[in-house]
């Protein structure tokens, strides 16, 4: 059996320029898929408030939420790391606050490290986290936690914001974080950061040239019929072969075809 994933065998993976691979998840069913496929990371990220719960962004997510989504997702984990990503208003407010949510998503949860957002601003949190052992992945660029302040789900980084986001990327790097996401940022920008840092950079929108990427499951598999970013490549299309496996079930029973003896008990 394949053993599990360590923090770092992830450091490794940078320094033997082996390119990590990351996706969400966020129930028991997918988690399962996911690692089975061999996934080196499985973030369990605050973006199940859209996907699985149907808000408009992030926001609205709560801790009870998200150490209910981390449980499901460790209990059908036995190889991939897992990475709780911390709700919006859970690490902000003080760091003791921080490191009691994030020693939460250890201690109840299960996850082996936790995600945050903010580069500069987020420092001392980081600081604070990872000097009691907890991992701590960081997360800068598009920060969908921003997003009022962004003015919506925006490039970040173009231009003469471009050193801001260095600035972020070395901060992280320096409080402690193990690794970073670089959300919705131009390519040439994450690729000068993946050369500058030590510790891992995951893309998402951020072109080819990070340590690893990382997609939303329900993207990837085209699960989401109202909104594809221009970053997500759907590896297939779900939502269609879910319709028509519900259509041809109602059909049947409408009809009288299911069940048949096949499926009944003498
Ligand atoms: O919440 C999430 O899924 C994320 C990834 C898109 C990086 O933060």
């Amino acid at each position: 059996m394949q053993k599990k994933v360590n923090i770092p065998e992830i450091l490794q993976m940078k320094q033997d320029g082996r390119r990590i691979t990351m996706l969400t998840a966020y129930d028991y069913p997918f988690a399962r898929l996911v690692d089975n496929a061999g996934v080196d990371i499985i973030l369990v990220g605050d973006s199940a408030g859209v996907v699985f719960s149907g808000y408009e962004n992030t926001l609205p997510v709560t801790m009870d939420e998200m150490l209910y989504h981390v449980k499901a997702v460790v209990r059908a984990s036995p190889k991939a790391l897992v990475v709780a990503d911390m709700p919006f208003m859970s690490y902000q407010v003080s760091v003791e606050e921080a490191r009691r949510n994030c020693g939460r998503m250890l201690q109840e949860g299960g996850a082996a490290a936790v995600k945050i957002e903010g580069g500069v601003n987020a420092a001392e949190t980081i600081r604070a986290i990872s000097s009691i052992d907890i991992p701590v992945m960081a997360h800068i660029g598009l920060t969908p936690q921003s997003v009022h302040r962004m003015g919506g789900f925006k490039v970040q980084g173009r231009k003469d914001q471009a050193e801001r986001i260095m600035a972020d990327a070395l901060a992280v790097e320096e409080a402690g974080a193990f690794s970073v996401v670089l959300e919705g940022i131009p390519a040439e920008l994450a690729a000068r950061i993946t050369e500058k840092m030590s510790i891992p950079t995951i893309g998402i929108g951020a072109g080819v040239n990070c340590d690893g990427q990382v997609l939303v499951i329900h993207d990837l598999l085209g699960l989401c019929e109202k909104y594809s970013p221009k970053f997500v490549k759907r590896y297939a299309e779900l939502a269609p072969t879910i319709t028509e496996a519900v259509q041809s079930y109602l059909e049947e029973v409408r009809s009288g075809k299911f069940p048949t003896d096949s499926h009944s008990f003498n």
